[in-house]
């Protein structure tokens, strides 16, 4: 699946990427032959107005979504043609993804919804996977509050669960949907080092969509987006 042209110390790339969404009179051409990429160890900032597709690109690249057309490498494999099998595979392992709004399990605990990736993945023994959950809810300052369930914790807490969530299985790719867009300033700003500090410590590559200023000026690089296409 290597793709010689995709030069190997991108962590992902797209290219030409065309996305359609709704039937009928409401069907509408979202993304209109996007291209990307994301280096390791870089924080991205994607900007621009409301609906111009940040989301879409976003879930796109995270194979959570197929385009209709265009290409979509992780870590130099050519992901548009794979089967779903394959893509799921490539996404346990290689992408953390943080939603715009967070989908923790809210009948579960902090702790099980943090192991729920490392579950999927099937790589640690349940013991290791508690003791790597509980170091990750400690690194975004909420130890203490493992044993809490989902719906015990306010919005921004549960948004650093999302992200511990997110960095489970310590993927090479970063995802985050407005991270901090349900945060308050002090946690705003302790999410955003995190990813900092994980992107350059662990070599990941973090993409994240943002509607703050002064969030997008930190990252390493800023990419504009409007209707559908990066200006
Ligand atoms: N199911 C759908 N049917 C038709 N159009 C859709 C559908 N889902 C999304 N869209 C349209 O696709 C466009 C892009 O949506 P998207 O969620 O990617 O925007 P966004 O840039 O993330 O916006 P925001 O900043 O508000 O989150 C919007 O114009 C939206 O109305
Ligand atoms: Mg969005």
């Amino acid at each position: 699946m290597s793709n010689p042209s995709t030069p190997r110390d991108l962590a992902l790339s797209c290219n030409g990427v065309h996305r359609y969404l709704g039937s009928g009179e409401g069907r509408v051409h979202v993304l209109r032959g996007v291209g990307f990429e994301a280096e390791r160890g870089k924080v991205c900032a994607i900007v621009g107005p409301s609906g111009c597709g940040k989301s879409t690109l976003l879930y796109l690249l995270g194979l959570l979504d197929r385009a209709e057309q265009g290409d979509i490498w992780i870590n130099g494999n050519q992901m548009s043609q794979a089967d779903d099998a394959a893509r799921t595979a490539v996404r346990c392992e290689h992408v953390g993804f943080v939603f715009q709004f967070h989908f923790l399990l809210p009948e579960f605990s902090a702790l099980e919804n943090v192991m729920m990736p490392m579950r999927k993945l099937g790589r640690l023994s349940p013991d290791h996977m508690a003791a790597r959950a509980q170091q990750l809810l400690t690194d975004v300052g909420l130890g203490d509050k493992s044993k809490r369930l989902a719906t015990q914790l306010s919005g921004g807490e549960q948004q650093r669960v999302a992200i511990a969530r997110a960095l489970a299985n310590a993927p090479s790719i970063i995802l985050a949907d407005e991270p901090t867009g349900n945060l308050d300033q002090a946690n705003s700003g302790l999410v955003f080092d995190l990813l900092c500090k994980l992107a350059r410590d662990n070599e990941q590559a973090v993409v994240l969509v943002t509607h703050n200023p002064d969030i997008a000026k930190r990252c390493d690089i800023i990419r504009p987006m409007r209707d559908g296409l990066f200006v």
